[in-house]
């Protein structure tokens, strides 16, 4: 089947079975174009929430998809490649959780999004990178637990005044492996553009920017700005959608590796047998769906 069969007959299937597909920021260019909704994590969990659909196809990674689940449990979730999981999210378990409360007994946790079902459960609110400084502050303490990413973390911390942020030690391979160096190149090559740059990223990196934010954040401030060039300093889908979306303006991804490899597992191919099949269904243990769903509820609306 060429691509424009596969989009016709996946857009038919979507009618056929009440499905909606949700894709993030940093999914191939081409599943956009049968996308109901593209965007980051903040932004796909809202719809997920708030969607009238029987089915959600999402074009994301597992915790994605599992968030979906919990948020709309009578409806069916699938994620269209198993393998399509998240390097920052393996980086806790629950156990290991519960360890790192018990070292700071009493002070409250939030959990990055990034994470699995079972740690969700375990903490008091989770966050996205859209709105984790206004999370951290809701907690109103003097300390916070942030897990898994210390960089997010990190990053919260140097936004509010008079909050310790203490951060386990998880990380995003794609984003933890970008330098100040890697800045300083690109911005010897274009010394006029704008440096665009995602929270995950270690304190020497985001200190350099001049945006910090969500994919969605980034995408937003690039179209309101009067600048032509942007370094872009997270995924490589971010620049695709970009380049598409503002032709006139000219992106710089900050280097070739920054690529979510699990992220570009998924195809046109898997969304179409994703409908056809009803694969991957994602399932959650109901008790710890229940306790997961207050920490995603209460950040939900933080932010409403
Ligand atoms: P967003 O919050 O921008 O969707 O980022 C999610 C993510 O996985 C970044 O690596
Ligand atoms: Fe996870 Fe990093 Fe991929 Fe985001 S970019 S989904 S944090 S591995």
């Amino acid at each position: 089947m060429d691509k424009k069969e596969l989009i016709e007959k996946i857009n038919q299937l979507k009618k056929e079975k009440n499905a909606i597909i949700l894709a993030h920021t940093y999914q191939n260019l081409e599943i956009d174009e049968v996308a109901d909704f593209s965007g980051d994590s903040l932004y796909l969990s809202r719809q997920a929430a708030k969607t009238d659909a029987d089915i959600i196809v999402f074009a994301g990674v597992y915790f994605m998809a599992e968030t979906a689940k919990i948020l709309s449990p009578q409806k069916t979730v699938l994620l269209p490649n198993l393998s399509a999981g998240c390097a920052m999210a393996d980086k806790i378990n629950a156990e290991q959780l519960k360890t790192f409360k018990q070292q700071h007994p009493g002070v409250p946790v939030v959990c990055y999004v990034n994470s699995t079902a079972d740690v969700k459960a375990e903490s008091d609110v989770c966050c996205t990178s859209a709105n984790a400084i206004n999370v951290v502050k809701s907690l109103n303490s003097k300390e916070v637990l942030f897990v898994p990413d210390k960089h997010l973390g990190a990053y919260a911390e140097s936004q509010l005044e008079g909050v310790k942020v203490i951060t386990y030690s998880g990380y995003c391979p794609v984003h933890h492996t970008i330098t100040p160096e890697d800045i300083e190149r690109k911005k010897r090559l274009y010394p006029d553009a704008k440096v665009m740059v995602h929270p995950e990223c270690p304190a020497e990196v985001t200190t350099k920017a001049d945006f910090v934010g969500s994919t969605t954040a980034i995408i937003k401030a690039v179209k309101e700005s009067s600048a032509k060039k942007f370094i872009i300093v997270t995924e490589k889908g971010v620049v695709q959608r970009l380049e598409r979306d503002c032709p006139d303006k000219k992106f710089i991804l900050i280097n070739e590796r920054a690529i979510c490899s699990t992220m570009k597992l998924i195809h046109l191919e898997d969304i179409l047998n994703a409908l056809l099949h009803n694969q991957y269904e994602i399932d959650v243990d109901k008790q710890i769906a229940q306790k997961a769903l207050k920490a995603i509820n209460r950040m939900i609306s933080i932010n409403a």
